[in-house]
């Protein structure tokens, strides 16, 4: 084929593919037109999960009626004129690509008016005008997106069902209403409101009206601010976590970003006081000049390079730990990781303190905070070791107080204390399941405030929370009470069903109930870092050794490390 430049109608179905992947992605873009128009209101709506509509409506400065179609055209926008101007982004958008990449694989009616001036409505289909009209309208923008890719056949069967998409679009609506606390949100799908932010500008307000009280309650406010740098945001205790990093959320001059680099500044300033693949929770805002980010790396805007990388690590890392040190957590850290870092941690006695937590002078939330009962898990007496037995080992001690030391037979063998403890604890849930005795009544019952979006995911999944134990009742239209609770939840009901709902929003999850059992038995296991009495440490590995699968925990990874007395014979040249 000749060489040719490509028809403007190609072009934009082109870039579409790396703007438009999916209906979030339109909202994305919809909603940041809206706040880069000064909006402070914003209302979405979808049906079927943005598939057949997608409706975004704002107060914002509205679109002159002989500048709408060119608001269409690729590369029209208002938001940057001079080169310079690539250098200091304030604004959401600033390619002027997302409406014309929209429009021309999808059906759109617009209205559209700026103040005290007559609006228009228009009609484009695949990017073509059908026709437009001066309208009356508030002063602001409504755009409706209807039959996304209905002309790229292939696109559309890359969409996953209704559900996928609208929790898709449900993840980045939540980012967006949290990205701006001072702008007030609407989110429905299918005409079922999801969420209202106030819009006063208070994050820990906008993160309730998303999450529901009982989520957002034991958050700790985090703040930083110097002239080049500020940092505020909200954190959990160490004792509140997940097992994913869904609710890290990074901001970085308001823009929800995807970074490696932040995420490992929240698992450095945890360091020491959480045991691996445990993630707190973080929303944390990042604002500065500018100059000092590249926005324009990626079409999506979901990623940022940094001038100075490393300033903001070190600095992230600070305002976490300070905040948590001034909540007295100690951090458990081994002294050789501790010099090699850039921040010396400050060391107490060499282990958890979680029992210790006091609240601050300044009377910030965390004085309301229900601590869990079980932070420091202690081993269950299920099963003294009969003394009647001869043992074929002896328990040596504690290691780090990680791990449990063993002489067996011809092996040293070290024990990782919480994984151990999590293979006794799943074991045990599921022979509790096959006997069908999960649950122990509440001797009062516990009640919850939910998200919208959770209280649906349970409604929707009440036999599987059955089958784990539990016995809800719905007392309000976000509220539930707990009345039973599988014995692994005990003392921690709220956190536990709270993070089980989050686990049952996974659509990729083989088996739920599976999971559950994981989360279950790894919340209820002793910590890293925890000290075990004699028979504590005895009981453990008695329990243990008597499991079928005792050498992996169940997330499959390894309890035993053994070295053979052969191993280290042959280490001292004894052989
Ligand atoms: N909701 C809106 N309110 C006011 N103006 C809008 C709105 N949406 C789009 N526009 C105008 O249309 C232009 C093109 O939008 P878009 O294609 O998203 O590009 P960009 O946001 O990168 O400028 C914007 O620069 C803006 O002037
Ligand atoms: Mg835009």
């Amino acid at each position: 084929m000749a060489i040719k430049l490509l028809q403007d109608d190609l072009i934009n179905k082109i870039a579409a593919g790396e703007v438009v992947e999916r209906p979030a992605s339109i909202v994305k873009e919809l909603v940041e037109n809206a706040i880069d128009a000064g909006a402070t209101k914003i209302n979405v709506n979808i049906v079927r999960g943005g598939i057949d509509s997608v409706e975004v409506e704002d107060n914002g400065s509205g679109i002159a009626p002989d500048e709408l179609m060119l608001a269409f055209q690729r590369h029209a926008t208002s938001k940057i004129g001079r080169e310079e101007d690539l250098n200091n982004i304030a604004t959401m958008g600033f390619r002027g690509e997302a409406l014309p990449s929209i429009a021309s694989v999808s059906k759109i009616q617009i209205m559209t008016a700026q103040t005290d001036k007559p609006g228009i409505q228009a009609v484009l289909e695949g990017g073509v005008l059908i026709n437009s009209a001066p309208c009356s309208c508030p002063p602001g923008t409504r755009i409706m997106i209807n039959d996304v890719f209905y002309n790229t056949p292939a696109r559309r069967e890359f969409l996953k069902t209704p559900v996928t998409e609208g929790n898709n679009v449900h993840e980045i609506m939540n980012r967006l209403a949290l990205s701006r606390p001072d702008i007030s949100f609407k989110f429905s799908n299918q005409n079922k409101t999801f969420f209202k932010t106030p819009g006063k500008g208070d994050l820990m307000d906008t993160v309730t009206s998303i999450y529901g009280r009982d989520f957002s309650q034991n958050l700790i406010p985090v703040a930083y601010d110097s002239d080049r740098f500020s940092i505020s945001g909200l954190i959990s205790p160490p004792e509140i976590t997940r097992t994913n990093r869904k609710n890290q959320l990074f901001f970085v001059n308001t823009r929800a970003i995807r970074s490696p680099m932040l995420y490992k500044t929240v698992d450095q300033a945890y360091r020491g006081l959480l045991i691996s693949q445990e993630f707190p929770l973080a929303f944390l805002f990042i604002n500065m000049p500018p100059a000092e980010i590249d926005a324009n790396v990626h079409p999506q805007k979901t990623e940022v390079r940094f001038r100075d990388e490393k300033v903001i690590f070190r600095l992230v890392v600070e305002v976490i730990r300070d905040t948590l040190g001034q909540l007295n957590y100690k951090y458990n850290l081994p002294t050789q990781l501790a010099d090699s870092e850039p921040y010396t941690p400050d060391y107490d006695n060499g282990r958890f303190e979680f029992s210790t937590v006091a609240p601050r002078e300044s009377g910030m939330a965390y004085q309301n905070m229900t601590k869990p009962d079980n932070t420091e898990n202690r081993y269950d007496f299920t099963s003294l070791p009969a003394s009647d037995t001869p043992l074929n080992y002896r328990v040596m001690g504690q290691c780090f107080n990680s791990y449990i030391m063993i002489e067996k037979e011809n092996e040293l063998v070290l024990i990782d204390q919480h994984a151990a403890h999590e293979r006794i604890n799943y074991d045990k849930l599921r022979s509790a399941a096959d006997k069908g005795n999960m649950s122990q009544a509440l001797a009062f019952p516990v009640s919850v405030q939910l998200s919208v979006k959770s209280m649906q995911v349970l409604e929707n999944n009440l036999q599987t929370l059955t089958s784990l134990g539990f016995t809800i009742d719905i007392i309000g239209p976000r509220e539930i009470a707990i009345r039973t609770a599988p014995w692994a939840a005990r003392g921690n009901e709220r956190e536990t069903i709270l993070e089980i709902l989050e686990l049952l929003q996974e659509d990729k999850l083989l088996d739920v109930t599976d999971e559950a059992y994981k989360l279950l038995a790894c919340k209820k296991s002793i910590k890293a870092g925890q000290v075990l009495s004699r028979l504590e440490m005895e009981t453990i590995i008695a329990d243990l050794l008597k499991l079928p699968d005792y050498r992996n925990c169940p997330h499959g990874r390894p309890v035993i490390l053994s070295i053979s007395r052969q191993e280290m014979d042959h280490h001292f040249k004894r052989i």
